[in-house]
Parts: structure tokens; C-alpha cells; sequence
């Protein structure tokens, strides 16, 4: 099936699944971040994601829309969607049963857009923890994915080459808030998330920038990487600084209010299709 409308060399941004926030919310809370004594402001968080929305847009990206269900707070972070491949997805199964309504709402998405979705046994959080650098599969678990469950989502998937390291810091519980792959040569890495042992095997693939506490604080890792473009949160000068020497364009996004609920950037977004070029 052809994707009306997106096409690499008119989109060199790739092609991303997007949720507009409609009842987002802090209502429970299941990683440190989340107090439901400290709530989103509204219209702030719809004003912080129309802006990386608009940012997204400018670099090239073609966005698709799965509608925000009553009920399902947390379904603005896309990345936990699944993962894609191709034409085929593996859904994610939340550990938490606060998330788990969300599966059958992108399921529906998946099935409308012509997706096969399948399915692991353990729990798996998509794109949150399974980040993909060409045919390279980055896997984080020990908090919410199961390292078993990985290894069928490779194995459904074809993919070889598996590198899964173990979550060591409850505040970097998923592995887009602490490792983002920006070409196959080179990371972002908060090293305070991982044992040296897999930050040994993380830096025998690539090279590694090693962020600063204080902006992993910030979730400089959650970012979207827009071939040299990067959109990322607000306040990580020093970070913006390492990227620049490399030769990437860091774009900065106030996600303050997603923060909230302990997201920021990438999580609000799932790659459907790589970038052109
Ligand atoms: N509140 C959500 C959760 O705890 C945030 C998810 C962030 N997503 C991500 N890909 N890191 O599940």
C-alpha cells in the first residue's frame, strides 16, 4: 500500500505518528516524575506541543495524527505506540494497567493504516525503550520492557542485531530519556542511567557525547533527530554546544508541562518512516 501523501524527497523530515494533547494529564503517577499533586497547566501543554508540533513541520517532518482517547492521559507520548518496521508494528504492552487501555486505541491506528501489528507475551514499550540506528536495535529494560519480549520484537521484526542494555536510574526509565542514537556514528548518552559495562558496549558502537546531569535532568536525550536537525528540550546549552561542534542544529522546545508526566520531545513522537537521504 502506498502512504498518500508522505514521500521522502518531500519530507526529508521522515514520517511521524503525533497524538494532540485532548485530556492530558498527571492522574497517576508510575515513574518519578509524576505528581498528581503537581498537574499539567492545560493550555500551556497545548501551547508547547503546538510549538514542536510547528517545529517538526519546518524540518521537513510528515506528521500523522492518532486521536487522543477520553480517559488515557498518558496516550500524547506516541513513542510507546510500538515499534515500527516496514509495514509491520509490534504494539506495546504497558506494564502498567494505568496505560494498557491505550493498546486497543493504537491498535485501531495501526489496523486503519494498513499496518500488521503483532504482538510480544512481556511487557514491551515500543519506541521507548527500541531505538533503531539503520538495522542496529538499541533495547533498554529493566523498568518497563522485558528483555524476552525485545528479542520476539526483533525476531518479528528481522532484526539481527540486537544491543540490550539494562535501566539502572528509576528517573530515566525508558530508553529514549537517556540514549538517542543521531546517525550510526555517534549518541547522545546520559552515562548515570547505564553499569560501564554497557556504557562499554554502547561506546564499542558509536561515539558517545555524554551529556551533563543537569541537562539529562531536562531530558536533552528525549530529542527528534531530523537527519542534521535536532528538536530538544529547553535549558541544555551545554548539550546544544557538544552538537554543534558535530556539525547538528539543535532546536530547542519549552516541554516543561510534559516533563510533568516525565516525557518530553521524542516521546511525544513515533517514527513511522526514516528520513530521505
Ligand atoms: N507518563 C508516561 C509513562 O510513564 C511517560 C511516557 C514517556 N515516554 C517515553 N517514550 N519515554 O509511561
Amino acid at each position: 500500500m502506498t502512504t498518500l501523501g508522505f514521500s521522502r524527497d518531500l519530507f526529508p523530515g521522515g514520517r511521524w505518528m503525533v497524538c494532540r494533547p485532548r485530556d492530558y494529564d498527571v492522574r497517576y503517577s508510575i515513574n518519578p516524575w509524576m505528581n498528581t499533586a503537581v498537574v499539567p497547566d492545560k493550555a500551556l501543554a497545548a501551547a508547547q506541543w503546538g510549538n514542536l508540533h510547528h517545529h517538526l513541520l519546518r524540518l521537513g517532518a510528515w506528521l500523522e495524527y492518532v486521536d487522543h482517547a477520553d480517559g488515557q492521559p498518558d496516550m500524547v507520548f506516541t513513542a510507546n505506540a510500538g515499534l515500527v518496521r516496514g509495514k509491520d508494528v509490534v504494539l506495546s504492552r504497558f506494564r502498567h494497567p494505568e496505560r494498557q487501555g491505550e493498546e486497543r486505541h493504537f491498535r485501531a491506528w495501526f489496523e486503519a493504516n494498513g499496518f500488521t501489528v503483532h504482538t510480544t507475551r512481556g511487557s514491551f514499550e515500543g519506541e521507548g525503550d527500541a531505538l533503531f540506528c539503520g538495522n542496529r536495535l538499541f533495547c533498554g529494560y529493566g523498568f518497563r520492557s522485558e528483555v524476552e519480549a525485545h528479542k520476539e520484537a526483533a525476531k518479528i521484526l528481522g532484526v539481527q542485531d540486537l544491543v540490550p542494555v539494562q535501566l539502572q536510574d528509576p528517573r530515566f526509565y525508558h530508553l529514549d530519556t537517556c540514549f538517542c542514537p543521531l546517525n550510526e556514528a555517534v549518541a547522545l548518552v546520559y552515562p548515570g542511567a547505564f553499569s560501564s559495562q554497557d556504557l562499554a558496549t554502547l561506546g564499542r558502537c558509536m561515539e558517545l557525547i555524554r551529556v551533563p546531569e543537569h541537562d539529562a535532568l531536562h531530558f536533552v536525550c528525549n530529542a527528534v533527530v531530523l537527519g542534521k536537525n535536532v528538536v530538544l528540550p529547553a535549558g541544555c546549552p551545554d548539550t546544544y554546544g557538544m552538537l554543534a561542534q558535530r556539525g547538528f542544529t539543535a532546536y530547542p522546545v519549552p516541554l516543561g508541562e510534559f516533563i510533568k508526566a516525565g516525557g518530553a520531545a521524542k516521546c511525544l513522537s513515533l517514527k513511522l518512516e526514516q528520513a530521505g537521504g
